[in-house]
């Protein structure tokens, strides 16, 4: 099992690039590959979860070439073009590829088998599972879990679906599944949640309209083929983010990072507990806005985090937890339920690997009390969890003594070079398998 041993560094200095975005990633293999032409990817994050969705497009009869680090190129095969792949689809840790290969799959004439590793095979599937029904797919889970079975041969109707929880995940499922759907598929979500799903079917020609919280997709005859340049991850550039807070002595520049305002509510609560961050060079990145984001060293209080802003950070928790235990006073996390359902329950993981280094918290069914102050040295476990790992190898910028994070090698999911990127800006990371 890989771990990664962190001294105490106290400073990181200097400015970083985050590789692209995930969640983008996924998206512009899937729509590529039910264009119609030719789709060119750049910026694509090679990381497992999206090389995970690579081979399964490419297991759907659909030929995806990578020129160069970075580049893809999706050969579409059009709405109606995926054929029935040999085996199971492998989805690895990506809870994202699942769900939405669900949407997909489950309008197919084929039957279709969806498993992943040991977290994804406990994580929930009947939220998507359960509109796609109503739409008229034919799926099954094993206790709301994976293997998902998709029969094929449905024929889908639009449907109107408010959704219980705030998911992207879900909402994009049962979008995707619109795109097959006879009449219009409207979804409802009861917060504000990321809408690079919308933002790129637009930018492959379909009609989408978001108003109010409701998301409207009318089926289109065909997606038109598109470039698309994939911004630097905000999830990525979050440990980088807070590591600058807690230990950045001078301004610490992250670059090319996306800032789409759905993602980006870290940012508002570091700066509710006194951070000094800016957005810098704004640009845009085809559909999506992009900036740089300058950090000030700033002392931080404890606050108590706007339920609102959950869904916009929902997987930059972790790293703000690391937060929260270096500012001054107590901070506040409710309405965070969902955290509990992510690659671990990173309410409990979370808590429990602060408890190991010394700072005290209370854990609650839907978020987090942690008191602010000194942080030790120790062992943490993160369960396979690669934001666990990343965020407490940031807090490593405050401990006492070394701390050893166990079982990493699943940062390579979403931030492949995360551990040389840290060394370059002065963190004191050691890999040892
Ligand atoms: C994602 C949506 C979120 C997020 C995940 C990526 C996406 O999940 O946690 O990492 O790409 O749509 P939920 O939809 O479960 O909130």
């Amino acid at each position: 099992m890989s771990s990664y041993f962190v001294a105490p560094s106290k400073e990181i200095s200097g400015e970083v690039t985050v590789p692209g975005d995930k969640s983008i990633s996924h998206r512009a293999l899937m729509l590529g590959a039910l264009a119609s032409g030719t789709t060119h990817v750049e910026g694509f994050l090679e990381g497992e979860d999206c090389l995970a969705t690579l081979k399964a497009v490419a297991s759907l009869g659909v030929t995806v070439d990578r020129p160069a680090p970075g580049e893809v190129v999706v050969q579409g095969v059009g709405l109606r073009g995926f054929s029935a792949p040999q085996d199971a689809l492998d989805m690895g840790n990506a809870g994202t590829a699942m769900r939405l290969f669900m949407g997909l799959l489950c309008a197919q004439s084929f039957d279709s088998v969806l498993v992943g590793d040991e977290s994804l095979m406990r994580r929930p599937m009947e939220r998507v599972a359960k509109p796609l029904r109503e739409m008229g797919a034919s799926i099954s889970t094993q206790d709301g879990k994976p293997p998902v079975r998709i029969s094929g041969g449905a024929r889908l109707k639009g449907i109107r679906y408010a959704m219980p929880v705030a998911s992207a995940q879900v909402k994009s499922a049962i979008l995707l599944a619109g795109l097959h759907a006879e009449g219009v598929t409207t979804v409802t979500e009861p917060a504000v949640t990321r809408d690079h799903t919308e933002r790129m079917l637009q930018a492959f020609g379909c009609e989408v309209a978001a108003r109010g919280g409701t998301v409207t997709l009318h089926p289109p005859a065909r997606l038109e083929a598109a470039r698309i340049a994939v911004p630097g991850d905000f999830s990525s550039a979050a440990f980088f983010i807070v590591a600058a807070c807690i230990g950045a002595r001078t301004p610490f520049t992250i670059r090319g990072v996306g800032v789409n305002p759905t993602r980006t509510g870290l940012l508002e609560m570091l700066a509710l507990m006194g951070a000094d961050l800016r957005l810098i060079n704004h640009r845009s990145c085809g559909a999506e806005p992009v900036a740089d984001i300058e950090v000030r060293p700033a002392r931080l209080r404890g606050v108590r985090v706007p339920e609102r802003l959950v869904p916009l950070a929902i997987d930059e928790f972790p790293a703000f937890f690391v937060a929260a235990a270096c500012a001054e006073g107590e901070t506040v996390v409710s309405g965070a339920e969902e955290l509990r359902v992510k690659e671990s329950d990173r309410i409990a993981v979370m808590a429990r690997g602060l408890e190991a280094l010394g700072v005290h918290n209370e854990i609650r069914a839907d978020g987090l009390r942690i008191e602010g102050g000194p942080i030790g040295g120790g062992v943490v476990e993160t369960h396979g969890d690669h934001r666990v790992a990343m965020s407490f190898a940031v807090a490593a910028l405050r401990a006492s003594a070394p701390i050893e994070i166990r079982d990493t090698a699943n940062v390579a999911t979403s931030f492949p070079g995360f551990a040389a990127l840290a060394r370059s800006v002065g963190l004191a990371l050691e890999e040892r398998a």
